[in-house]
């Protein structure tokens, strides 16, 4: 089925929507995005994506073309326009398209940020991985040191995902000095002892949504979280590993390397998690 989209101030059939070969985001990687889910045809915490695309810009000095009501009233249109119920939307916004290539930043006055949304259906809340887990593998963390910006500079992740392939597994954990920092698109979580450990809170991980949600619903739930980072040698060893994001919410992690996790089944505590945070997540959806 044809998407319609929205580039730059217009709805288009995904055919007819265009962005120049100029554009820093296509050259230089020069953009910034989010994808923020949709549950019965509603928004995920839309201001803590909204907050984060503006952390993002400023921290890029670049240029927000709309204002945060806009955003939220083109995201709106985006799920009416395609009649979407689940999944979720994708934005970018890049330093736009310039007369030419250039690694200086054009002036902003006169060359506008380009911004494109467009929406993906998937099956969130039933996706059939939360219930048998994924495997994933290690792997050293080659992306630059500012990971806490949600830039399209997605290439060593994608290469993390193939690597994951390849080894017959569904993702990869990125290891930097000994230490897990997190999955090629989502937060990493182990439990040990009823003990949620995750890594704390840095350049070097990007400031998940989900794992903000998360956690706080583990702490109303009086579960014990502890901010700091872990090895492999010790995920492996733990009772129950996970992973978050606006695409997986709470997925389980059977497997890491060549070692089961735990019983080599979803844990308790991540299922309990995946299913509080559906919940709050469905109610406070708009
Ligand atoms: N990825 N860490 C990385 C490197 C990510 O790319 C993502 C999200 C997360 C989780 O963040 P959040 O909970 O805000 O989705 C953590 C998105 C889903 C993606 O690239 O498609």
């Amino acid at each position: 089925m044809s998407r319609i989209v929205y580039v730059n101030g217009e709805y288009l059939p995904e055919a007819e929507a265009k962005i120049s070969v100029f554009d820093r985001g296509f050259l230089m990687a020069d953009g910034v995005y989010e994808v923020t889910s949709v549950l019965d045809g509603k928004l995920v915490d839309f201001d803590g994506h909204a907050k984060r695309l503006d952390r993002s810009l400023t921290e890029l000095d670049m240029a927000n073309p709309v204002t945060m009501d806009d955003l939220l009233a083109i995201h709106r249109e985006l799920i009416l326009k395609n009649d979407l119920k689940e999944g979720g939307i994708y934005l970018q916004i890049t330093r736009g398209a310039p007369a030419d290539r250039d690694f200086a930043f054009p002036d902003p006055a006169e060359t506008p940020s380009s911004i494109v949304l467009f929406t993906q259906e998937k099956n969130l809340a039933n996706a059939p991985a939360a219930q048998t887990g994924i495997s994933v593998i290690s792997i050293d963390d080659l992306r630059w040191a500012r990971r806490d910006i949600k830039t399209v500079q997605l290439l060593y992740p994608s290469m993390g995902k193939m690597m994951a392939k390849k080894a017959g597994a569904d993702d990869a954990w990125m290891v930097e000095d000994g230490l897990v920092t997190e999955g090629t698109s989502n937060n990493a979580y182990i439990v040990k002892g009823g003990k949620i450990i995750t890594r704390q809170l840095s350049n070097d991980i990007l400031h998940g949504i989900t794992r903000a949600a998360v956690l706080r619903l583990a702490k109303e739930a009086q579960m014990e979280v502890e901010e700091r980072g872990f090895t492999i040698e010790e995920a492996k060893e733990s009772d129950e590993a996970f992973v978050t994001s606006a695409t997986t919410f709470v997925q389980p992690v059977v497997r890491i390397d060549e070692a089961e996790v735990g019983e080599g089944k979803p844990g308790r505590i991540a299922l309990r998690l995946r299913e509080i945070y559906i919940d709050e997540a469905r109610k406070k959806a708009i």
